[in-house]
Order: structure tokens, then sequence, then C-alpha cells
């Protein structure tokens, strides 16, 4: 029987399906039981204990929680582990992390855990670093563990923070109302939250930030669509002067060292609005327990030390339960359990067979400029294609701009023709781009994809004998990849330019009509993902 979880990585939450994480956090309910029970025969179940499972952790960024509890994790199933001396290795020497990785896995090592500031780094060496694994005939094809990628996720500290709500919910996952306090624009780990909340059937969140510590639009739109009820206050005070108050709360970290002088000028009073104090206890609700995914700062902790006593602390069990989240992780990936697992299996991207190019020939049409109404500049011609209504609504310059690329991306620079910004005879005072290519009589579908992409909502007239013998509109494509021109705007993602690692950009588009970036998921309007 095949092991659906051998060779995953996990790079985002959404990498696990709500199955795959509840049949993860059934196993890990077991294995704590088993670990602080002694019972051996259970543990022997989850132990790996083969010597082809090699571990490699890679900590870019300090760490005490993720490194340690997988090391621990790692020494539970007696498996090879090794810590990559970042500081005196080879990418000292301006090795990428594609060469890097890849010379890890020719050594017999096949899951990596990363912490790094670049985003999306899992997402790319699950490409890059599989695909030399393959071209090399390598025993077991790598996963990559994403231990914290700058401002955007920490998965596995998803899952323990998942396990902690759900061990006191008594493991029922109907409904969750959780209170997340602190800097929730820096925090990864609550970034995480938006789609690994889905867990439960219903959820409320309660976002408790000044403006300054806001959760990111793009998340909160997030946790929006998938359903969740979400509130907004400014502060702990804000939030205790009502009374519908939740009975688990996410405290985090202020991460203020990262946001300039005007926000420092100011910490004193930021701190205040997000740090707890016991003059608060009485509003809260019989049960209520606090989490965090710490470290806390020792001068100014959100959770402050005299909580530790209290039966409001859960964050300790918290923060116990990672090495037990981990070890289940590690055991799935390596092929020890998992087996048995029958349900849905996480599709990542958005794989959509949709069609995006319409054919709109009509036998009645005549070509573009025949007609009464010509648009400014144009010449009917009688044999070639006319591309229309490029950027329809556009700026002139930017029309231009599109032009020009379709232009590039086509191979149409060297043709006979021309190219207008033209207004729209549809839509009055628009703006809209024309090209005319005269000596041109093929379109293929490939050259249909390419034009799509570049310019979603023109149409493209195959013109033979001054008729129109085809015609096509094309809409936004589902993915938008392969083309040298496209660049995330996320200067912190491993795709950006300016890190030089040769990740090709790549977009998948939402619900909203946006694009996302395939690795650091950091959304753009169509036009924003064309450098
Ligand atoms: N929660 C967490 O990621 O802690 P560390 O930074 O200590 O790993």
């Amino acid at each position: 029987m095949s092991n659906p979880f051998v060779g995953r990585s996990v790079s985002v939450i959404n990498d696990l399906s709500i199955e795959e994480r509840k049949y993860l956090f059934e196993k890990t309910r077991i294995l704590k039981h088993a670990y602080t029970s002694s019972d051996e025969a259970i543990l022997e179940q989850f132990r790996i204990n083969n010597r082809d499972v090699g571990i490699y952790e890679v900590f870019l960024e300090d760490s005490t929680r993720t490194r340690e509890s997988f090391r621990n994790a790692a020494a539970f199933h007696g498996v090879k582990v090794s810590d990559l001396a970042a500081d005196t290795s080879s990418f000292n020497k301006g090795e990428s992390y594609a060469d890097t990785f890849n010379t890890l896995a020719g050594y017999a090592n096949n899951i990596f855990i990363i912490r790094s500031k670049l985003e999306g780094v899992c997402t790319w060496l699950d490409e890059a670093t599989t695909a030399y694994a393959q071209r090399n005939n390598l025993k077991r094809l790598p996963s990559f563990i994403n231990a914290g990628d700058g401002k955007h996720e920490h998965p596995t500290q998803e899952l323990l923070d998942e396990f902690t709500f759900l061990e006191d919910n008594g493991f029922r996952t109907d409904h969750l109302h959780l209170a997340l306090v602190g800097d929730l624009y820096h925090g990864r780990t609550v970034h995480s939250k938006a789609d690994g909340l889905t867990l439960f059937d219903s959820v409320e969140v309660d976002l408790i930030a000044p403006p300054e510590l806001m959760m990111p639009e793009h998340y909160l739109a997030k946790m929006k669509e998938n359903g969740y009820t979400v509130r907004l206050f400014d502060s702990i005070e804000e939030y205790l002067g009502q009374d519908h108050i939740a009975s688990k709360w996410y405290f985090t970290r202020p991460q203020l060292e990262r946001m300039g002088e005007r926000i420092l000028k100011n910490q004193q009073s930021l701190r205040k609005k997000v740090s707890w104090t016991g003059k608060y206890d009485f509003r809260l609700p019989e049960g209520t327990k606090f989490y965090h995914p710490l470290p806390r700062h020792r001068i100014h902790p959100t959770i402050p030390t005299e909580v530790d006593n209290t039966s409001l602390n859960g964050y300790e069990r918290q923060s116990i339960n990672g090495m037990y989240v981990r070890i289940t992780l590690l055991a799935m990936l390596a092929g020890k359990i998992g087996e048995d697992y029958t349900g849905l299996v996480s599709v990542a991207e958005n794989q959509d067979k949709e069609e995006y190019i319409v054919n709109v020939t009509s036998p009645q049409q005549e070509a573009p400029g025949t007609s009464q109404r010509v648009s400014e500049g144009v010449n009917p011609i009688r044999n070639g294609i006319v591309i229309d209504h490029i950027g329809k609504g556009e700026s002139p310059s930017t029309i231009r701009r599109s032009m020009a690329l379709i232009i590039k991306v086509l191979n149409l620079a060297d043709e006979r023709g021309g190219e207008w910004v033209s207004t729209s005879n549809s839509a009055e005072g628009a703006y809209k781009g024309i090209i005319f290519r005269p000596g041109v009589n093929e379109f293929s579908r490939k050259e249909l994809k390419r034009l799509a992409a570049v310019a979603a909502g023109c149409t493209l007239n195959v013109i033979k004998e001054g008729k129109i013998e085809a015609k096509y509109r094309t809409h936004l494509p589902p993915r938008i990849y392969n083309f040298d021109d496209l660049s995330c705007r996320n200067d912190a993602c491993i795709s950006h330019p300016d890190h030089n690692e040769g990740v090709p950009a790549r977009f998948m588009r939402t619900r909203e009509n946006r694009y996302v970036c395939a690795y650091c998921h950091t959304e753009h309007n169509y036009q924003e993902i064309w450098r």
C-alpha cells in the first residue's frame, strides 16, 4: 500500500488538507498518551528507526523551540539528524539555496527543516530538489518543512496550536472563538491561522491590535473568505469593554524593532494595548486559557510571569505539545505511519482546466476598421491579425506598456504593421489598444495562451480576404508562469529577482481575480505581476 505523505512538503498549513490534519492530531493524541504512560509498544509503532532517513535542520534565523523540538523528535525516532552551520557554509560564497539543498539531499538526507527570512523557500526547494533527486535516482524524494519564513507562515507552529486548542475543546471541531492579540502584522504564526482555523466548522476571531500592529489586509480578507466572523479591537481594554469575550486568547510578541523610529517612539503605549495585567481577570469567561507561540520578551512580556501559576496558563502545555506534533509529522513524512489514511489529499495549487480563451467567431463580422465607425489611425487590412480592446479603460501609458509586452512575448516586433491607442467605440471616453499585423496569418493555440496571459480581456481577429475568419476573446488564466517578464513584488520572496536564486515567478488566480505568488502568496492585481 502506498503512503500518501512520503516525499510531501509542508510549506504552508494548506499543504495538509483538513482531513490530513485531523489524522495527524488523532495520531498525536495516541502518541502523547503513550509517551506520558511509557507505553513502549505503541511508541514503537511511531518510531522511524530507519537508517535511510536523514533529517537536516537549517536555521538561518534564531530559534529555540522549533529547532530543539524537532531535534528531540528526531532523537525519539532514532534517525540521523544533522544541523547545517550556515555561518560557515558555502552560502557565504554566494551558493544558491537550490545548490545547497541538492548537495545535502545527495548525502542521504531527505527531510529538511528550514527557517529563513526568505518567504516561500520550501515551496521552491520542493520543486528544485525533487527534480535533482529524480535525475540522480536518489533513494528517497525530499520533504521540506517550513520552520518559519519571514512574515509568511509557520505551519508546524500552527499544527501544535491547533492540537492544543483541540485538547482544550475536548477534541471537538464544531466551534472556536479565539482572540488574537499583539503583533498581528509581523507574526507569521497568526498569519497561518487565516487558513489553519478552517479545521473548525465555525470560527469567530477577534483581532486585538492597534492599527500599527493590525493583521495585513489580505490575511483579513482570507479569514472572511474562509467564513470566519472577524471583529477588530484597538486594545485589550477596548475588547473587555464589550460582552462577547473569547475563552481562548493567543498572544504574540510585538516585533517593534522591525518598525522604524516613529513606532519606537510610541512603543510603551503600543505594548500596553496588547499586554495582559492581573487587573483585567474579573472580565474573563470561566475556563479561559492563554496561549503564546513563545518566546516572550523578558522585559516586556505580553503575558506576565505571574500568570504562569494560574489556570490561564495554556502556553506551557502548548510548547510541550510542539515535540509530540513534530514526532507525528516526521513519522508521516518518513512513511512510518500514514498507510491507513483514506481521506482527501491536499492539492496545493489550482490546476483548473477551465477555458479562458473563447472562440466568438460570427460569420457576418467585418474586419476591424472596415465598418463605418473606424478607430482613429486604423486602416483596414485584408489579411493578417488584429489584436483589439487591449487594456480597455486603462490609461494610454498603461495600454502602451501592455502592447509592448504583447509584441515582445509574441515576437511581433519584426513584422509589418502598427499599434495605436484609440478610443473605444463601445465604451464612451475609454481608451483601448489595437495591434495590426498584416503579415501574420497563423496564430497557434500556444500563442493564444501567451496572449491571454499578458492581455486578458482583448480580442484576437484573424482576417482573411477582408473578413474575420476567426475571433477569440481572452479571459484571465487560472495560472500564469513561464514568462521572463513576470515578477513577485514582495522583496522578501524567494522568487524576487533581487535574490538571484533563479526561481521562475508563478502566479495563481484567486476567486477575486487577483494573482497570488505561488511561493510567498502575496496578492497582486493583473498588471502588478508584470515587470
Ligand atoms: N514558537 C517559535 O517558533 O519559537 P522559536 O523561535 O524559539 O523556535
